[in-house]
């Protein structure tokens, strides 16, 4: 018997959603239920038919045209009825005009999501809960006709291979929250329901998954934020709220299918959105860890916008890093200006067959003996022609030891007189040198 609560990454349970099936969903008027319906019906092939309850003839109806408009071949059946008192005949009855003349044989899917739910009186604590008429309408609308209408759907459609259960549970089925004694208790019951449906059915077909959709915005948290006894429950859908962190139907329903389509559950497990994180490195204490980031918190957010801006970008920044490199190398030139008292240079016209640090040293030109226009090039190779045949700049030690090189070099300067250079050397594609009144 399995006791697990987390979800298993398995394949097994993964739902084809595209296909003909009959798809029931409770409290689609509004909401979760609304927003699930659609979403779902939006996958389903034609043939296939919607079945939406709920008391809200109107609300209902607005459902009904959103999924038509997003898929307009599918038939979609509204009843509007009281969950809290539904009979099993009322509810067997809702089944059988939906399907009308159709057999059940025609459905590749048979699947409904039981999203009906209330929070309760909330401003009542455990304490004083000595109201045995308001428990039973509790747990009338939130458990027994959950289950009986269960039970009604199961048994219409037997002979259906696949057929999928989902429960829309809470996170409070697992945690106490003060103010909500009678939305835990009801959803803990609940989810045990479907829990030992899932062991006794496993061999029947029925895929069973208790989905608990996070804090979302409906009239369900408006009425909490409102109206809960406990300050701290108030505080925290505010809180929510205010920072916009409360998930939106759109949200849930997205990691729903996601998780429903993928298989990223066992059958009779409880899932919450929250179950499913991104493996990030941390850095902390001074050392890199790996650990779990929640998709919703602000840097799971700002992960996930700088990764969806990057993916986003996948052409366009390539492009525009290359532009900017091109832009850069005439920008970054380095320039090293020698304003010195002597530079030895090696052989100047043999220079560019010496492979340096730089990889090949290029010559882009050498200019104007500025103070002494009489040198023609010629004259600049010979008076700077050097006995240091790997193309090194002469260092403070090397000069002593070439100290008669260096007094030829000064007969040829008082020959020469006060001779300056003057010139630019490309080292690389990156780098100039820039020689201004260099004298040797
Ligand atoms: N919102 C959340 O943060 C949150 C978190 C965890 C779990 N959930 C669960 O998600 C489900 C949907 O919640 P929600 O936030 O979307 O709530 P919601 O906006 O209040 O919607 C509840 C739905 O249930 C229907 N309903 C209520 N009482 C009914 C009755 N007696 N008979 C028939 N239909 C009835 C409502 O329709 P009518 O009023 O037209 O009948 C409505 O369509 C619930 O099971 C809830 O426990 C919600």
């Amino acid at each position: 018997m399995s006791s697990s609560t987390t979800p298993t990454t398995t394949t097994t349970t993964a739902i084809n959603l595209e296909q003909v099936a009959y798809f029931l969903v409770t409290g689609a008027s509004r909401g979760i239920g609304a927003k699930m319906a659609i979403e779902t019906a939006r996958k389903l092939k034609p043939g296939s038919v919607i079945v939406l309850l709920a008391r809200s003839a109107s609300g209902l109806e607005s459902t009904r045209s959103e999924i038509l408009a997003v898929n307009p071949h599918v038939t979609v059946v509204t009843s509007s009825v009281d969950l809290a008192t539904a009979s099993k005949e009322l509810l067997n009855e809702i089944l059988d005009k939906s399907l009308g003349k159709q057999p059940t044989s025609q459905f590749g899917l048979a699947c409904v999501i039981h999203n009906v739910g209330t929070v309760g009186n909330i401003e009542r604590k455990a304490i004083d809960m000595d109201d045995r008429t308001e428990w039973e309408q509790y747990f009338g609308t939130n458990v027994f006709t959950v289950a009986v209408l269960n039970s009604c759907f199961l048994r219409k459609f037997q002979s259906v291979t696949s057929k999928l259960v989902i429960n829309i549970t809470s996170k409070a089925c697992l945690v106490p929250f003060q103010s909500m004694t009678y939305y835990c208790a009801g959803k803990a019951a609940r989810e045990m329901y479907f829990r030992v449906l899932a062991e006794e059915e496993a061999a029947a077909g029925v895929t069973v998954l208790n989905y608990s959709p996070g804090p979302v915005d409906t009239e369900m948290t408006v009425d909490l934020q409102a109206n809960s006894n406990a300050p701290e429950i108030r505080d925290y859908f505010k809180n929510l709220r205010d920072t916009t962190t409360i998930l939106t139907t759109e949200q849930t329903t997205a990691k729903f299918l996601h998780i429903l389509q993928n298989g990223l559950f066992k059958s009779g497990d409880h899932v919450d959105y929250y179950d499913h994180e991104i493996l990030v490195p941390w850095y902390r204490g001074g050392e890199w860890k790996s650990g779990k980031m929640v998709i919703n918190s602000a840097l799971g957010r700002t992960f996930l916008f700088l990764t969806n801006l990057a993916w986003k970008n996948r052409v366009a920044l390539p492009a525009l890093i290359m532009v900017g490199c091109m832009v850069l190398n005439y920008r970054g030139e380095i320039e090293i200006n020698i304003h010195t008292e002597r530079i030895a240079l090696p052989d100047l016209p043999n220079w560019q067959q010496h492979a340096g640090a730089f990889g090949g040293i290029a010559i882009d030109h050498l200019e104007d003996f500025s103070d002494d226009d009489e040198f023609d090039d010629d004259d600049l190779y010979d008076y700077f022609e050097s006995d240091e045949e790997d193309g090194v700049y002469v260092t403070d030690d090397e000069e002593d030891e070439d100290d008669e090189t260096y007094d030829d070099d000064e007969d040829d300067e008082d020959e020469l007189g006060e001779r300056m250079l003057n010139g630019t050397i490309r080292l690389n594609w990156y780098t100039t040198l820039n020689i201004h009144n260099a004298r040797r």
